[in-house]
């Protein structure tokens, strides 16, 4: 169980799936140092298995099971908006959570919502990332911590992690490479911001100054 200092930042997951990089946040935050304390784990997936991952390390889960509300996204991003108010929420993190939220609720979260994404933003927005990466022929590859913004996988880029795309290399053992990634800068961009050292103004990103040598991160493998 996470404790609540006074100083840190309330902060909620999103997920839909398996959780991983969930789990690396909820890791980061078990460090009482750590400026966001992760209180809240919700998934518009009943079956996430992340759910059972954030119960077994104590963490409050919630579900809004997307499939409730049919095509009115209004509605149910309303119902997000509502249970995180009741969890004081003041930050979001967006990890694997498939769904596109509606401009209300992105603007009602502007600057205070993150975001996870595979490849190394503006390349390769959407899904399947790593497969285009390598059909791009790209030499490069890695992914992006963002600001979200209603346009999708395009707000102001907080922090990245790029690796060299090596001979051989499939779908999968990139994808692993990508994430490991993942795992070390979400934590690293969200003690940035709960801490105040990197926020949001306007389209960009400001860092204090200690902040910023670490906004890209050359990743050996
Ligand atoms: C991660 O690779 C994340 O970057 C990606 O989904 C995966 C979720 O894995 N997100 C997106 O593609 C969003 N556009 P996880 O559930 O193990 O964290």
């Amino acid at each position: 169980m996470t404790s609540s200092g006074p100083n840190r930042r309330r902060t909620a997951i999103l997920i839909s799936g398996r959780g991983s990089n969930m789990t690396a946040l909820i890791e980061a935050a078990r460090d009482p140092q750590y400026p966001a304390d992760i209180v809240l784990v919700l998934s518009n997936r009943p079956e996430a298995a992340g759910l059972a991952r954030a119960t077994a390390a104590g963490i409050a889960t919630a579900v809004i099971d997307h499939k409730l509300f049919g095509k009115d996204r209004a509605a149910f991003d309303q119902a997000l908006d509502s249970v995180l108010a009741e969890h004081g929420i003041e930050l979001v993190c967006l990890a694997g959570f498939m769904r596109v939220l509606t401009p209300w609720f992105v603007e009602r979260w502007t600057g205070r919502m993150l975001n996870v994404h595979p490849s190394l933003l503006p390349a390769f927005r959407g899904l399947d990332t790593h497969r285009r990466a390598l059909e791009a022929g790209v030499r490069e590859h890695g992914c992006t911590v963002h600001f979200v913004v209603p346009e999708l996988d395009a707000g102001p880029i907080i922090r990245q992690a790029a690796l060299p795309v090596l001979p051989g290399d499939t779908e999968e053992t990139l994808a692993a490479r990508v994430l490991a990634q993942e795992h070390v800068i979400y934590p690293a961009a969200l003690a940035q911001v709960a801490s105040g050292k990197a926020r949001l103004e306007g389209d960009h990103v400001v860092f204090a100054p200690e902040a910023q040598a670490g906004a890209r991160t050359a990743a050996r493998s």
